[in-house]
Formats: structure tokens, sequence, C-alpha cells
């Protein structure tokens, strides 16, 4: 073994509370580790995470971006047509959906979501202390997602249990995946009702993709998994993106003073959050031939763990990375993943985000941790359940 081999456990129960704490060691270890416990190659540095998204060509999607290898093993369902492909198939799927999700559609879409941001938001600030994933993280995403992707009216509450099961499953068979899939039985019954065309509302993205497939563009069967990649990935994301944003300012509450006197910094701390954040943590690929990399060689069909929020938080990269600094230029952090598979929801959730905070930065003054934040665990987010605060009014 040319690597260096780690007993760290990357999805051990200790390693998902507080993941940051253990990624200096896989960092400082080497740019390419083994990790013995999953029998899987590591790259926890910038350096090596980002080339590694970039190269399609060999470090592949369609075998799984989960620990499952898809050529040994049977996914448990149907493998996303964008996430779970490489070219030139996922060519076909990404372009379409590309389309759909046009930033002209959010452009038109954001004055509403303003307006819903600023009633959640007072209803906040009238609370005064709040726990602000239930009250504003999970609230404000289930109030604008599905009347964008047209979903029908009822059931919402069924998205985040099935994100859940989702990125739950991009690891092994653990107690947080066997205990997701016990409950998963009406959350995947919904989703798969939900994603038909019949269920889905004129206007919305949903049934754009339908039209694509009416023009000839893909099959009825590709449109359906195509909707169900907007509901698995667009909503347990975004939830923790603006849980993590309020719990960066409630950890470092001078930066919340500094975006209050100069409100030009939002989009800065957007994308700060995004990589101090590490929503995402980590995504797997599977190399397509044997790579010399490092002074060794990953042979042909291993799978690689790339931790995408150690490598928003290499120093080697960052300076003061555990820091969550709104000065920053944070642009070309990996939080949304890096080429052809980079997010195609990013400029949703970037949206979402800035309808918040733009709700917030007028009508709070600051915002108060009154507790610790609690995590949820979960195999590839970095999820909070619990993010109590006061807002203090402006
Ligand atoms: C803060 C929120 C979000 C974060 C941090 C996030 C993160 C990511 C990351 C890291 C990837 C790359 C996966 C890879 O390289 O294997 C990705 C892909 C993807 N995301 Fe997001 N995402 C977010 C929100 C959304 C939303 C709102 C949607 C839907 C509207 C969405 C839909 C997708 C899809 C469909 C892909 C697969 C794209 C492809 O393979 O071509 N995401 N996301």
């Amino acid at each position: 073994m040319s690597f260096p081999a780690l007993a760290i456990d990357p999805f051990d129960e200790g390693f998902l509370a507080d993941p940051h704490a253990h990624h200096s060691a896989l960092r400082d270890a080497g740019p390419v580790v083994w990790l013995d416990a999953i029998g899987c190659y590591g790259m926890a540095r910038f350096a090596e995470v980002q080339p590694a998204l970039k190269d399609w060509q060999t470090y592949i999607s369609g075998r799984g971006v989960g620990l499952a290898d898809f050529a040994r093993e049977e996914p448990w369902r149907p493998p996303s047509l964008l996430l779970e492909t490489d070219p030139p198939l996922h060519d076909r799927t990404r372009g379409l959906m590309n389309k759909v999700a046009s930033l002209a559609s959010l452009r038109e879409a954001m004055p509403a979501w303003r307006a819903r941001a600023a009633e959640l938001v007072e209803e906040c600030v009238a609370r005064g202390r709040i726990e602000a994933v239930d009250a504003l993280a999970e609230a404000f995403p289930l109030r604008v997602f599905p009347e964008l992707i047209g979903l029908r009216e009822d059931g919402h509450e069924n998205l985040i249990p099935y994100g859940t099961i989702a990125f739950n499953g991009f690891g092994p068979q653990n107690r947080l995946l066997r205990e997701s899939m016990a409950n998963a039985a009406a959350a995947t019954a919904w989703v798969n009702d939900s994603c038909q065309r019949a269920r889905l509302k004129p206007g919305g993205w949903g049934m754009a993709v339908y039209e694509a497939a009416d023009r000839g563009e893909c099959s009825e069967e590709e449109a359906y998994r195509l909707v169900r990649s907007f509901l698995t990935a667009g909503v347990d994301t975004t939830v923790n993106g603006i849980a993590n944003l309020v719990h960066a300012f409630a950890c470092f509450p001078a930066e919340w003073d500094k975006l209050r006197a100069d409100r030009s910094l939002a989009k800065r701390a957007i994308e700060e959050s995004l990589r101090w954040g590490g929503v995402v943590q980590t995504f797997f690929r599977t190399t397509s031939r044997d790579v010399d990399i490092a002074g060794g060689t990953i042979p042909e069909g291993s799978k690689v763990l790339l931790f995408l929020a150690a490598a928003n938080r290499d120093p080697r990269k960052w300076d003061n990375p555990d820091r969550f600094d709104i000065s920053r230029n944070a642009g070309g952090h990996v939080g949304f993943g890096f080429g052809i598979h980079q997010c195609l929801g990013q400029m949703v959730a970037r949206l979402e985000m800035e309808a918040v905070l733009d709700a917030l930065i007028p009508r709070v003054a600051a915002i108060r941790a009154t507790g610790p934040a609690q995590i949820r665990l979960n195999n590839t987010l970095h999820a909070l359940a619990s993010v109590p605060v006061e807002l203090v009014p402006a």
C-alpha cells in the first residue's frame, strides 16, 4: 500500500457528529489516504478534491456516488439520471435540465419569495426566541420550493424525510441508513406518486420536464426520474443551507454587525456560509482506470471518497479556514461540487438564502445563540436538528 492507511471511519457517528474536528487528520495524512474501515481511498485536500471532481473521465459517477458500487450491487432505487450517470447520457439529461432550471424563471419567482421571507421573518422576530431550523430553515423552502416545481398541495412534509433517506443512502448500511429506511415507506410512496405527470401543475419545473419529453428530448420514464432529482436534492440541502447560515452568524456575531453595516456583503456571506458550513460533506467517485497520483497508484474500479467539506476548510487553500468571515472571497469553494456534476440547483439555493438574509438584515439587530446547536446525524449532509437563537429586533 503506497498511501497512508488510516483507521478513521468517516461514517462513524462520532465522526459525523463533528466532522470538521476530524478533517485535519485526514488532510495531514497525505493527498490520498486509504480508509481501512470502509475499504476505499479518500482525498480531503482542496488540491486533489477539486481536480478529481473536474476529471469526470477518470473519477466516474455512473457506478454510484455513494459507497455502493453499482457494477457489483443493485442500487436501492433506479439511479439518478444526473448525479449517477456519465457522459454521453449525462450531457443529454443535464442539457435538458439546465433549460428547465433557468435563471429567468427564478428571477420571476424572486419577488414572491422575498415577500414570503419577509412574512416569515416578521413572525420569527415577533416571537423573539426561536428554534431556527423549524421556524426558518425548514419553513422557508417548504413555502417556496413545492410551488416552483408545481407539486400537489398535500404531503409536503414528506420532502425532508425523503431527502434524509437519499443522503443517508450514499453511506454504508449503518444505523442511520437502516433507521431512515425503516421509516421510508410513506415518504417514498408520496415522492413516487408526486413525480408523475398527472400530479404536476402546469407552469412548474416538473411539468416543464414532461414538456421536454413531449418534444422528444427524453422518454416519459426519464422525465419521471428527472423530476425525482428535484425532489431528492432540492429540499434537505437548502434547509441545511439556511440553518448553517443562521448558525454561522450566531457563532460569529461580529459578522452580523459587519453585514448590517454593509449590505453589499450579502452574496459573499452566502458563499462563505456554504464554504464554512459544509452542507454536503462528501461524495464518492469510482476510478475508470489505474490512476498514478501522489507517488502511488489507485487501481481501476476503486471507490474514492471526496471530502468536499474538508477541502473547503483546507488551510493549504484558505487562510484561517475555520473562521466564518464574510469579507472573504469564498468563490471557487466546492460546496456545490465542481465540473460537469456541479449542483443543478445552486441558483435556487443561493436565491432562497438571499431572500431569507435580505429579510433578516433590516429587521434583526443581532442573532444570539440561546443554546448549543444540535446535529441531525446523516451519512452525507452536515444537517442541523436545532439552532436555538434570539432574534433581537432592529
Ligand atoms: C445549499 C444547497 C445545496 C447544496 C450544498 C448542494 C450541493 C450539491 C453538490 C455538492 C452537488 C455535486 C454532486 C457531485 O458532484 O456528485 C450537487 C448536485 C446536484 N444538485 Fe445540489 N445542492 C444544493 C441544492 C440543490 C437544489 C435546491 C437542487 C434542485 C433544485 C439541487 C439539485 C442537484 C442536482 C440535480 C444535482 C446533480 C447534478 C448533476 O449530476 O449534473 N441541489 N448539489
